[in-house]
């Protein structure tokens, strides 16, 4: 009865648009480049790249063929096409997106602290102690409750009048920024040791089972996947959209923005100096090292700052919109509450949550790892079984909509073999790094 009354996207152009904001995030700026730089640079992002085509695609289209065709959150989307026993599976999902949205909250909160000074204050030349001051603590956990409320304030709005509406202006605005300052980095002196560092292949270092692990989740995290947030936002898209299409533009989109993230965090850092601040790494990286940076840039440092920051935030936002969509839907579904309880509900909760890692870096970090290398991971693989081998006759639902052709039945391949063997691998190599970092934040080890 609650189908006849679903909400739906305006346009095409629209749910592309929220897609899009959903996979363009901090996945992209903060923790691709936190990563590229800790797992040795190109070949890590080749990886990435690998990894983005051969499972994030397939993947993805797995998650757009079971919304679109349930019209319903995670958990009743997979009852529908493979009886109640998969209900667990939707549970996890939401349970993945609750532990993420967690300390993504947190995280966004930085980025509006940080516009904020470069409008006000500027940014402080010891910005590895300022950053120390404002990561954990009772700052921290006041930029998280504003980030958190702007984001329940988003989905509260609805699909149409919310969500798209923002995704509609801040998309734009951010392909807008982001190309300014690369171009930007680009005629500094200096900036060609960054595009070395970025760009420069070592084979050697890209082979190890820790950057493939980190590759495999980054891709999973980047492109929003392994928790139902693709499927929670097609189960909005009418039955005609084309999904194979959909899927490319969402993916080259993604990958793009973290291509072009890169090409603007590593020559701005080396152009003024700043190449040893990231090699010694950690989760602040992009919030130490480039801040130093702009600092000694003067009133130029502030604004092209500002602008960054300002990216950030909106890249965040609307990617934090997209995580509390996914337990707005399913509570929508499973209690029959209207939109703005179950907004108002899940985004208390997971905000409680989250105090715990605005406290605590070692926490955030935690679950961080255990939420992208464990649970994104897993997720993915059990989407990938379910339509490679329990749902019925995938290649007619996905195909729905546009014309048959090849490329389902490579993809169905795909989902069947190749990728539950590569995350099966990754997943089991990704168990004992996860296993050490929990017995050391919890002093077992
Ligand atoms: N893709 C988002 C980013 O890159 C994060 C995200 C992960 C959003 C999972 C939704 C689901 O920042």
């Amino acid at each position: 009865m609650a189908k006849q009354s679903r909400e739906q996207w305006r346009s095409r152009s629209g749910f592309l648009l929220a897609a899009v904001g959903s996979a363009v995030g901090l996945g992209n700026m903060w923790r691709f480049s936190y990563l590229a730089s800790e797992k040795g640079g190109a070949g890590f992002v080749g990886l990435y790249l690998l990894f983005t085509l051969l499972i994030g695609l397939p993947v993805m289209l797995a998650e757009l063929t079971i919304g679109r065709g349930a019209r319903s959150g995670p958990v009743m989307a997979l009852a529908h096409y493979g009886g109640s026993a998969w209900r667990w599976l939707g549970a996890v999902f939401v349970a993945t997106g609750f532990l993420i949205l967690s300390y993504y909250g947190v995280i966004g909160g930085w980025t509006i602290r940080y516009a904020f000074e470069a409008a006000t204050i500027g940014f402080p030349v010891d910005s590895a102690a300022h950053f120390d001051d404002l990561a954990s603590g009772y700052d921290s956990l006041a930029t998280q409750v504003a980030f958190m409320a702007m984001t329940i304030l988003i989905v509260c709005g609805g699909i149409g009048s919310g969500i798209e509406r923002v995704a509609r202006v801040a998309m734009p605005g951010l392909f807008v920024i982001m190309i300014g300052i690369a171009l930007y980095a680009f005629t500094l002196d200096g900036a060609g040791a960054g595009y070395a560092y970025y760009l420069n292949f070592d084979l050697e270092k890209a082979l190890t089972l820790d950057v493939i692990v980190a590759a495999a989740g980054q891709a999973f995290f980047s492109l929003s996947l392994g928790m139902g947030v693709m499927l929670t936002f097609a189960s909005y898209l009418p039955r005609d959209s084309h999904l194979a299409k959909e899927t490319a533009v969402i993916s080259f989109a993604d990958f793009g923005v973290a291509y072009v993230a890169g090409l603007m965090v590593f020559p701005l850092i080396f152009a003024l100096g700043m190449g040893s601040e990231i090699s010694g790494s950690t989760i602040g990286a992009l919030f130490v090292a480039l801040p130093k940076a702009f600092a000694t840039m003067g009133l130029v440092g502030r604004i092209v700052g500002l602008a960054f920051f300002l990216a950030l935030v909106v890249g965040a936002l609307t990617s934090a919109i997209s995580l509390l969509e996914v337990l707005v839907s399913a509570s929508m579904d499973a209690f029959h509450w209207e939109r703005r309880r179950a907004a108002l509900v899940s985004g208390v909760l997971v905000t409680g949550l989250g105090a715990w890692s605005a406290f605590d870096l070692d926490i955030l970090d935690l679950a961080d790892s255990i939420a992208i290398n464990l649970f994104l991971v897993g997720g993915g693989l059990g989407i990938t079984i379910f339509v490679g081998w329990i749902m019925h006759d995938p290649i007619g639902e996905a195909s729905a909509g546009g014309t048959p052709s090849i490329v389902y039945v490579i993809w169905r391949g795909l989902l069947r073999y190749v990728v539950p063997a590569a995350l099966l691998f990754i997943l089991w190599h990704a168990l004992p790094e996860t296993w050490a970092k929990f017995r050391a934040v919890a002093g077992l080890g």
